[in-house]
Parts: C-alpha cells; sequence; structure tokens
C-alpha cells in the first residue's frame, strides 16, 4: 500500500479552507470537531498553508482561552505519540476564536470579516474560498444562524463553495423535522446539507457494502429465505449523567433508534445500488425505509433504569425511554417474514454496538438434538471491531459431538498496525471533498421519520409505559422475550471473545 492519500489530491479547485465551528464553546465542539479536526491535521489530510479553523459562540473567551480549553482533549493516537506536542503546536494557532450571538447582524459580520481576512492573505493561491460550517449547536438555533451565514457569510468567490454540516437530532417528529428542513431547505441547495449522523462513519458501518456486495458467498443467502432475524444493538454501561436536559426531552428513540440503527438497518437490508455513487447509494436506503410497515404496540419494549430520574435536570414522574427494543418489519421481496430487532439502552451491562444476522435451522438437520445453536454472522462495531460466523462444528475428539465455534476477523488481530479513524474524522472530511455518501438525505430523513412518529406521540402522551430496569442489566426481561417471540433463538453457554494480541 502506498502512502493514503492527502485532501489536495481530491481537490479539484485551489484556495483557501475555512471550517467554522459553531457552538465551539460546547461540549461536541471539544470532544469531537476540534480532537476530529486535530487529527485530521496532524495527518496532514488538512495543511496548515490552506486551512485556517474559526470557532463561534456566545461566551466571551480569546483565541487562547479557547486553545486551552480544547488542549486535554487533543490526545495522542497509536503511533503520533512521539510527535504529539508539536503536532498540537502546530494546529492550535490556527483557530482563531469570535465571540457573538446566533441572531444578531454583528457576530456574522465579524465573523465574514474575519474569514474574509484570512482568505485575502492568502491570496497569493490565487483560487476560491472553500466555507464549511459545522454547527455544534443545539437545533433551536439552526435556523437563525442558517439566515445569518446565508446574509453575512457565504462564499464569494467564483468556484468555491459552503457547506453546512448539522449535527442530529434533526427534528422532534416528522412535523418539527420537516418545518426545520424548509427553513434550512429554502436558506440552502441539498448539495450543501450535509446531515451527519456519525454511525455512517464508522469502520464497519462503512464495511457493509464491501461485505454484502463484493462476496458472492452472501449473495444468494442474504434473505428471508435463510435468515430469521436481524438485531441490531446499542448498549452504553453508563447513563444519561450530564445530558440529563437534553436526553429527556428526546429519549432513546430519538437518540439511537430514529438515526443510528435505522442508518445502519438500511445498510444491512438495502438492494445493491446501480454504482458507489452517492445518489445511488441514497436511492437504495430511502426504499428500504418506504418499505417499512407501521411498528405494532405489542413489537415494543420501553424501559427507564432505576435512578434516571434522581437526576435534577429530569422531571420527578419523566415516562421518557433510556431503553427500547422495537421490531422494524420490511414489506418488501427480500425482507418479508423477517424481524428487524432494534434495540438500544442507556446504564446497561456493557458497552457494545453489533449487528446480528442470524440464519434459520438447516432443514432436515441430521443432527438435532445434538446440535447447538444457529448459524450467525455478527459484525461488531465497537469496541474491538470484529466480524465473525458462528458456525456448528465437530467437537474435536474421538466422538460425533457438534459444538459451536467461529471464524472469526477480528480487527485488532489481523490489522495491527492500522489506526481505525474515528467517525467524525471521515465524515469532516468527506465534507471537504463534497461527498454525500455517508450522510443523510432530506427525503430519507423524512421517511425515518413517518416510521417513528406515531410511536413517539403514544409515548409522549404517556399511552405506553417504560418499564423499570436495573441499571448493570440487559434491560428489562419483556425485550428478551419479545425477541425470542419474533424468532431470535439465543445460543445458551457460548460467548465470542475477542482475541488477545499476545495469542496471536
Ligand atoms: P451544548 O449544549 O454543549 O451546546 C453547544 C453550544 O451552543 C454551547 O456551548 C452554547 O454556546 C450554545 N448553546 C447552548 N444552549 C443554547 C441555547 N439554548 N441557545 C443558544 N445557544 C446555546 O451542545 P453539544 O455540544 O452537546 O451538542 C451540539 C449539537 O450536537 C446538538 O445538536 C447535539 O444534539 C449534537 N450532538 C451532541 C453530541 C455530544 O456528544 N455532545 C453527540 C451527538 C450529537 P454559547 O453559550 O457560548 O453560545
Ligand atoms: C450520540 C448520542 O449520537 O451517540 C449519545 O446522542 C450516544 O447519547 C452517542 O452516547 C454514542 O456514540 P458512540 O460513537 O460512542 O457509539
Amino acid at each position: 500500500m502506498g502512502e493514503p492519500a492527502r485532501l489536495s489530491d481530491y481537490q479539484a479547485e485551489s484556495g483557501c479552507l475555512s471550517i467554522i465551528v459553531l457552538g465551539a464553546s460546547g461540549d461536541l465542539a471539544k470532544k469531537k470537531t476540534f480532537p476530529a479536526l486535530f487529527h485530521l491535521h496532524r495527518q496532514r489530510f488538512i495543511e496548515s498553508h490552506d486551512v485556517h479553523i474559526f470557532g463561534y459562540a456566545r461566551t466571551k473567551m480569546s483565541d487562547d482561552d479557547l486553545r486551552d480549553r480544547l488542549r486535554e482533549y487533543l490526545t495522542p493516537r497509536k503511533g503520533g505519540e512521539e510527535t504529539h506536542d508539536e503536532d498540537v503546536s502546530k494546529f492550535l494557532p490556527l483557530i482563531k476564536y469570535i465571540s457573538g450571538p446566533y441572531d444578531a447582524d454583528e457576530g456574522f459580520q465579524s465573523l465574514d470579516e474575519a474569514i474574509s481576512a484570512y482568505e485575502m492573505s492568502k491570496d497569493d493561491k490565487g483560487g476560491s474560498s472553500r466555507r464549511l460550517f459545522y454547527f455544534a449547536l443545539p437545533p433551536s438555533v439552526y435556523p437563525p444562524v442558517c439566515k445569518m451565514i446565508k446574509r453575512f457569510c457565504m462564499n464569494k468567490s467564483e468556484g468555491g463553495w459552503t457547506r453546512v454540516v448539522i449535527e442530529k437530532p434533526f427534528g422532534k417528529d416528522l412535523e418539527s423535522s420537516e418545518t426545520l428542513s424548509t427553513q434550512i431547505g429554502d436558506l440552502f441547495n441539498e448539495s450543501q446539507i450535509y446531515r451527519i449522523d456519525h454511525y455512517l462513519g464508522k469502520e464497519l458501518v462503512q464495511n457493509l457494502l464491501v461485505l454484502r456486495f463484493a462476496n458472492r458467498l452472501f449473495m444468494p443467502l442474504w434473505n428471508h429465505d435463510n435468515i430469521s432475524t436481524v438485531q441490531i444493538v446499542f448498549k452504553e454501561d453508563f447513563g444519561t449523567e450530564g445530558r440529563g436536559g437534553y436526553f429527556d426531552e428526546y429519549g432513546i428513540i430519538r437518540d439511537i433508534l430514529q438515526n443510528h440503527l435505522l442508518q445502519v438497518l438500511c445498510l444491512v437490508a438495502m438492494e445493491r445500488p446501480v454504482s458507489l455513487k452517492p445518489e445511488h447509494i441514497r436511492d437504495e436506503k430511502l426504499k428500504v425505509l418506504q418499505s417499512v410497515i407501521p411498528i405494532k404496540d405489542e413489537e415494543v419494549v420501553l424501559g427507564q433504569y432505576e435512578g434516571y430520574t434522581e437526576d435534577p435536570t429530569v422531571p420527578k414522574d419523566s415516562n421518557t425511554p433510556t431503553f427500547a427494543t422495537v421490531v422494524i418489519r420490511i414489506h418488501n421481496e427480500r425482507w418479508e417474514g423477517v424481524p428487524f430487532i432494534l434495540k438500544a439502552g442507556k446504564s446497561m451491562k456493557s458497552r457494545k454496538a453489533e449487528i446480528r444476522v442470524q440464519f434459520k435451522d438447516v432443514a432436515g438437520d441430521i443432527f438435532k438434538p445434538k446440535r447447538k445453536g444457529r448459524n450467525e454472522f455478527v459484525i461488531r462495531l465497537q469496541p474491538s471491531e470484529a466480524i465473525y460466523m458462528k458456525l456448528t462444528v465437530k467437537e474435536p475428539g474421538l466422538e460425533m459431538k457438534t459444538t459451536q465455534s467461529e471464524l472469526d476477523l477480528s480487527y485488532r488481530q489481523r490489522y495491527q498496525d492500522v489506526i481505525i479513524p474515528e467517525a467524525y474524522e471521515r465524515l469532516i472530511l468527506d465534507t471537504i471533498r463534497g461527498d454525500q455518501q455517508h450522510f443523510v438525505r432530506r427525503d430519507e430523513l423524512k421517511a425515518a421519520w413517518e416510521i417513528f412518529t406515531p410511536l413517539l406521540h403514544k409515548i409522549d402522551n404517556n399511552e405506553i409505559q417504560s418499564l423499570p430496569y436495573k441499571s448493570g442489566s440487559r434491560g428489562p426481561d419483556q425485550a428478551d422475550t419479545l425477541a425470542e417471540k419474533v424468532g431470535y433463538v439465543q445460543t445458551h453457554g457460548y460467548v465470542w471473545i475477542p482475541p488477545t494480541l499476545s495469542a496471536v
């Protein structure tokens, strides 16, 4: 393998790049956005002579105050430890901070002046200006901020561009999402809007397309004739600490299922796109969403971990789910009858995200009742990224006994020298390159809200109750019962253990 491609390899246009982080004083900015920019810079995907970074928020602080705040979040990565201090000292001076409100002219006029001054200082490049606005802000301020950008801060050069990256949640239900989409859509073209869902930037989520469509092995198997259930699971072993106020307004369905898990489902279930062009892929994802039939109340289990309402920012009588299992059914030729079990929970026993494709039993199986468990194809998104296939094999020895084992591709073992990039790094780079494949299109967003809005309204009206579950547990027992009822067969006594490096 040669050198990784740099940004300049992809740039048809020349000129300077301004990355503007709106809400630069906030949590997402310091934990994800700036660190992602740092690592892109460190690896020379964005270069000092091309790029300048502007932080914008209401908080009054100097350039150095912001740089000092960010410093502790710019942590070294494997392979970058030795040059870390030098890398940080090259990166931080690229950041300038401008303070201002989100809905008044002055702040955005100052921002535009600062960007223009930088662009003029780079005039020798004689190219166009490229302006990337990253909204690390609560969605309530997206509309005024979009208006201000449109009025004062658009790229003014020929051949340059202005792009906006907006974070989830995009609305709270179908209606509010459509209102938001219209407000933003009146100001920017769809090609300028990058709706980020960071799960689409995860290494193993990006691998789904390759696995499914570059391996002959899976093509004839990937349908209702062979697959019994698909589970897409997200678990965190911590609660909503520090984000209780936000979380209580949204709940686990809006926070995780409607976006991250549904996007993964689309990639698992979609038909082969005509090509790898972003629009072809997004067309196929949309068809999946449009084929989902209404969710049945009896195929939903909600939970709330005990102690959730002790957070002072959460009302004592909150019914907001911190756990949900929801069965999604896709009415099309490939998936008729196959339940897609989406499951997500906070404050669970462990932290992991995975896709579990379970195959049907062998027809006329000659090994029954000795057989122990079904074939399962598991894609472990995090932690310990892996792809493994659970198989039934003969137990080594003189007797003809069967046991469960696996064909295992553990990334840590197989790709020891490879550093898996953070989702945000990849997605920011895609935005600079103008590649919208891993971003959510407006019609996809609408279709995703259409699926969940009726259920969300029932929850908001307390028509479906969240069952209590203990922190550190698997969630309510009823969720396991539901998964079993719709066809998932748990293999007891089998546990996949990620290989350790010492075992290599
Ligand atoms: P914060 O609450 O930290 O807000 C970011 C900044 O926005 C704050 O520093 C503040 O800056 C300004 N702000 C906060 N509340 C308001 C308000 N009511 N009106 C105007 N400005 C306000 O948010 P996060 O950084 O956590 O999240 C930003 C966005 O990213 C949100 O849409 C969130 O849902 C999304 N997100 C966040 C994740 C995370 O891990 N934090 C993960 C995934 C998505 P100032 O007062 O200085 O102007
Ligand atoms: C965010 C959610 O989108 O994803 C958080 O708002 C959640 O509640 C986070 O913790 C999980 O992301 P990851 O990449 O750590 O799985």
